[in-house]
């Protein structure tokens, strides 16, 4: 016989600079979650391991923010984050954190087990610093302007307008963020892995995997590879973070780079639960063992790429079997927003519409972004709830107890024989009904789709309504008592499937399911729903209801709330965020004064060049008719400078000259873009002078 799998579970740890919110819930907690509770279901050994990620620049961000110190930042939103995970149910075996001394320990000797493999490569390289300060910035504290789209407000790391992937000497005119100052570039030593020289290792993992991978997932490692992998800093001049290992010289003022760090976690949390060596190996050094990664996908390349290479170097433990990432949640048609206060927040939501957590477990599974962005809006949510738990689940349920009850005092009726053969075929085709649903409920949850799952999971419901309207038991009981029994009992077996089932999906409604039904039925068990067998004279519970409708005033308060976060954020958010616009989304009216306020010309491009030192910028000089102009452009990606000469351009011709990397650019582009970051050129569909007017 073969050995039992076991599964390690894990979901990536959120950063503890903020609550949760439905975003983070459906991209990566919630499916972790569904996924554990199946496995336990059916009986598996099953660990679940998640925790705070408390290091890294987004908690010293949030310090400085809130004027407190990154670990007042960390214990704070630790312990606020681990009840949201609890209220919701997400049923971790452990919730740990990254500033625990375990954690720190397991990091540095990870580190200095790959260092003494000879895993990193010392660099000295320059490194933006800010002398009043006196410290190297993180691309996230330099703040400039995108060469790609002028947006002045970009990050070093990513300019959020035009969602370009920047260094931070991408930027023109950088500022550092802590101090204002102008940064200075200087020398700095880091411990750099070698991804290069593991790259045939990698590739040949992951082309092994591919076969169960999600495409999203291995579509972006692909892409990662044929770019060929560079070495990466595992280590960064920072104050906050697990330090290097005492053994490494020079390291002072040093850091493990947070993404070093935190899938360690992974291990470190797993450590801390299991507490003995012998039980720890069994888990992560064991080649029974699958271990599966829950992330949402900006975090796909650390999960199926950086952290696998750590693994293998390291070289005692086993390596991820699936990564199934998932894509982004957005509310009422834009990308949640932290900043903006553009999110439901679990606990403000607990608060708004107590006991809900199986409601909105619900509408986030329905709507799970598995293989696109998705969309969350109130008004769906009410529509799902009220038409899908309420009118068909709840239904089902309350119908049968209720029934049960007037007939047969909350008896369970036994199983009679039967001769009506119209009520005979009709249950058979029921049974064979919810049988492809369990099955389907199984295959999917197998293949992570949760939604699938779920709507299999509504259809048992459906499926059993659909047998009590066709059979009718409140008329049947006048004529034929003995067929009522029966349609009775088939209807009691399929309400203890959903029991079952409703472990998995609504976990709170199943503990009161099974008040009601008196039983806590084992999916393990369930093949074939009419074997399930109650005990001779099996009593019932209370019938109660278990979803009440959710009414219009209840969603226009949680509009309106949204509505509130977007005045009250709307001039303070940050002009980048402000204007990122999905192709989805038109931008509020103006009045045609305001239009007319700018100067639109077409211009003729007279030389183009590019920009020493930036990738992306090109200096044009444009004949606008009235005169020639001098104007960069970001637009060195998309355009070769040769191929631009002669062009015709719209030109915005009045917008105020700004210095861009020391040269004066006098005049914008105007660029049709997409999604997907590409830019051309919008001009005249036919050939007419320079300087002609755009009206
Ligand atoms: N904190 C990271 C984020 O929120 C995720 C870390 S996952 C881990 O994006 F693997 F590093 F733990
Ligand atoms: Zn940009």
């Amino acid at each position: 016989m073969s050995v039992q799998k076991k599964h390690l579970v894990t979901a990536a740890l959120p950063y503890a600079n903020g609550p949760v919110h439905i975003g983070h819930l459906a991209g990566c907690y919630l499916p972790a979650d569904l996924y554990v509770r199946y496995l336990k279901a059916c009986g598996k050994e099953v660990l679940f391991i998640c925790g705070s990620d408390e290091h890294g620049v987004p908690i010293t961000i949030k310090a400085k923010k809130e004027g407190i110190s990154p670990q007042q930042v960390v214990d704070k939103y630790h312990e606020l984050m681990k009840k949201s995970f609890a209220d919701f149910g997400i049923d971790f075996s452990y919730y740990g954190r990254t500033s625990s001394k375990i954690h720190h320990e397991t990091a540095q000797k990870f580190f200095k087990k790959l260092y003494e493999k000879g895993a990193f490569k010392e660099e000295v390289t320059q490194q933006y610093y800010d002398e009043e300060a006196k410290q190297f910035l993180a691309d996230r504290y330099i703040t400039g302007t995108c060469p790609r789209c002028q947006n002045t407000e970009a990050y070093g790391d990513q300019c959020e307008k035009c969602g370009a992937t920047l260094s931070s000497t991408d930027l023109i005119n950088p500022k550092s963020t802590l101090s204002g100052a102008v940064p200075i570039l200087k020398e700095t030593k880091n411990w750099f892995l070698e991804l290069d020289k593991l790259q045939p290792k990698i590739q040949k993992y992951i082309e092994n995997q591919k076969k169960n991978w999600k495409t999203n997932v291995y579509g972006q490692c692909s892409s990662w590879l044929n770019e060929g992998l560079k070495p990466r800093a595992m280590t960064r001049d920072l104050d906050w973070g697990v330090k290097l290992p005492n053994e490494i010289k020079n390291a002072e003022g040093k850091v493990l780079y947070v993404w070093f760090d935190a899938p360690i976690g992974y291990i470190s949390a797993s450590k801390e639960l299991l507490q003995n060596n012998a039980q720890f190996e069994d888990w992560w050094q064991n080649e029974n063992t699958e271990l599966v990664h829950f992330i949402g996908k900006d975090n796909i390349v650390f999960h199926c790429i950086i952290f696998p290479a750590m693994l293998m170097e390291h070289g005692n433990y086993i390596l991820p079997t699936n990564v199934p990432a998932n894509e982004f949640l957005n509310l009422e048609g834009e990308k949640i927003s932290t900043s903006r206060n553009w999110a439901v927040w679990l606990d403000e939501y607990l608060k708004d519409l107590p006991e809900r957590q199986d409601e909105l477990r619900f509408v986030l599974t329905s709507i799970a972004p598995e293989t696109k962005d998705s969309d969350f809006s109130w008004k769906d949510y009410q529509t799902r709830v009220n038409s899908e738990l309420v009118s068909i689940f709840g239904n089902f349920i309350n119908r049968v107890m209720v029934l049960s009850h007037k007939f047969y005092s909350g008896i369970v009726p036994e199983l009679p024989v039967v001769s009506n053969e119209e009520i005979l075929s009709k249950t058979t085709l029921a049974n064979q009904e919810i049988s492809k649903c369990i099955e389907q409920i199984k295959a999917n949850l197998d293949n992570y789709k949760f939604r699938d799952a779920l709507a299999q999971f509504v259809n048992i419901a459906r499926t059993g309504n659909k047998y009590l309207a066709e059979t009718e038991p409140w008329k049947l009981i006048k004529t034929d008592e003995q067929s009522t029994q029966y349609v009775m009992h088939r209807a009691l077996q399929m309400c203890a499937a959903l029991q079952a089932y409703s472990k998995i999906f609504i976990p709170h409604t199943a503990v009161k399911l099974a008040e009601q039904l008196n039983f806590d039925f084992n999916l393990k068990t369930i093949s074939d729903v009419f074997e399930i067998e109650f005990k001779n004279g099996h009593i019932l519970g209370k019938s109660e209801v278990l979803f009440k409708p959710v009414e219009d005033e209840e969603m226009e308060k949680q509009i309106e709330k949204l509505q509130q976060s977007k005045t009250e954020n709307g001039q303070s958010a940050n002009e980048s965020e402000k204007n990122v616009l999905s192709e989805a989304q038109v931008k509020q009216s103006i009045a045609f004064e305001d239009f007319d306020k700018i100067d639109l010309r077409i211009g003729k491009v007279l030389e183009a060049e590019k920009v020493p030192k930036a990738d992306k910028l090109l200096k044009l000089i444009v004949d606008l008719g009235f005169e020639k102009r001098t104007i960069l452009s970001g637009i060195a990606e998309f355009y070769k400078p040769e191929d631009l000469i002669g062009k015709l351009v719209t030109v915005v011709v009045n917008l105020a000259p700004r210095k861009i990397r020391g040269i004066e650019s006098h005049g914008m582009l105007l660029m049709a873009g997409n999604d997907q970051g590409k830019l051309i050129c919008v001009g005249p569909e036919q050939d007419i002078e320079a300087g002609s007017i755009v009206k």
